[in-house]
């Protein structure tokens, strides 16, 4: 990754500096966050990564005073990923060295367990309770012990979320191209990756983290100094994730970008639906060939749609950075809406 951006460089020493995304993630947009970050216009208050994913972008944006970032994902399991990397990123860490070597049979196990969760949290917490009433009983315990324990325990009520992401980051890590559905037999260092938790960890302490549907954050969020970026299963290419996303649901999300007052950069793959669906939008495609794809002459290319024009950044940025030679292919608009649904840029 080529990180001659100006203020990429200088963010890189700065507390809650930016990071890297801790998981590999189905339609990831690491190597895409240049093309996309640099016609994010500057001047924003909060920003709404509302189909988080690994949160490539988020994460690789520098934290801003005065902006709060938000990530979302309407998966339970990978937003509290999030939210534990965030909060209890020492017990996480601590738990992920724990748990078991890589075998489909762990892997099985773990499977089970997220499909299973709320059986589990039940008995973890009902588990916790019978310890908290025995703290009563001054026959096992006294005053003093009780008030020494009874903390302790409090605490662990909360380590289930921590033992949870912990089982789904290493099914993640463990799986196939990372969909948690089937085991990928190779080995897995899990320590060589525990440092981009850590990274992530201090980028993600004055974010937000939401697990809400990216419908219902665009409406109660929307405001004009409001940036939703969203990243959503691609047309036809949904059944990536755990998280549903039908053929309706496209069209949901374009009548609520339609409406917006705040700013909205979606990236989806380049099908004609998608070009006809969001008509009235700007629509940047690449140059050249898929740049996310790793076969050559891959038909299937990317776009970048937003409810603004982009052209100002797109010019300003382009000189500012010359992409290496691994992210080679221009932005260039292939779509100019006569009259835009957001008339500042
Ligand atoms: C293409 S991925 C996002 C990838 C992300 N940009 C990255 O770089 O890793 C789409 C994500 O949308 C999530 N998702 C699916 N339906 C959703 C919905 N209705 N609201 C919010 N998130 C949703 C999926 O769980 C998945 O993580």
């Amino acid at each position: 990754m080529d990180w001659s951006v100006p203020w990429a460089a200088s963010a890189r020493g700065a507390v809650g500096a930016i990071a890297r995304p801790f998981i590999p993630w189905v339609g990831g947009k690491e190597k895409l966050m240049h093309y996309i970050m640099q016609i994010f216009p500057p001047k924003i208050r909060t920003y709404v990564e509302l189909f988080g994913g690994s949160g490539s972008i988020l994460l690789g944006m520098p934290p801003k005073a005065g902006r709060l970032d938000i990530y979302n994902d309407l998966d339970a399991d990978l937003s509290n990923l999030f939210l534990c990397v965030r909060d209890h990123c020492g017990q996480l860490l601590a738990e992920l060295k724990f748990l078991p070597i890589h075998s489909r049979a762990v892997f099985e196990v773990y499977k089970y367990f997220l499909a299973h969760r709320e059986v589990h949290q039940a008995l973890y917490e009902q588990a916790i309770r019978s310890e908290l009433e025995l703290l009563d009983h001054r026959e096992y315990f006294t005053e003093e012990q009780a008030e020494e324990l009874r903390p302790i325990l409090l605490e662990r009520a909360q380590m289930f979320d921590v033992e949870r992401a912990a089982v789904f980051y290493k099914s993640v890590r463990g799986s196939f191209s990372g969909t948690v559905t089937s085991f990928g037999l190779r080995s897995l260092p899990i320590s060589r990756y525990l440092y981009l938790i850590e990274q992530a960890s201090k980028r993600l302490q004055e974010a937000a983290i939401e697990n809400k549907s990216a419908t219902q954050l665009l409406t109660e969020l929307d405001d004009e100094d409001t940036l939703f970026y969203g990243d959503p299963p691609y047309f036809q290419a949904e059944r990536s994730y755990r998280v549903r996303f039908q053929r309706k649901l496209h069209v949901r999300l374009w009548q609520k970008a339609c409406s917006r007052r705040g700013y909205v950069v979606l990236s989806y793959n380049d099908c004609p639906f998608i070009r006809q669906l969001y008509r009235d939008f700007y629509q940047l495609s690449f140059r050249r060939s898929n740049p996310l794809s790793h076969k050559k002459g891959s038909k299937y290319g990317e776009l970048i749609i937003t409810n603004y024009d982009p052209q100002p950044y797109l010019h300003k940025q382009l000189d500012l950075f010359d992409p290496g030679p691994a992210e080679k292919g221009e932005l260039i608009l292939i779509n100019a809406p006569k009259y835009p649904m957001r008339r500042s840029a």
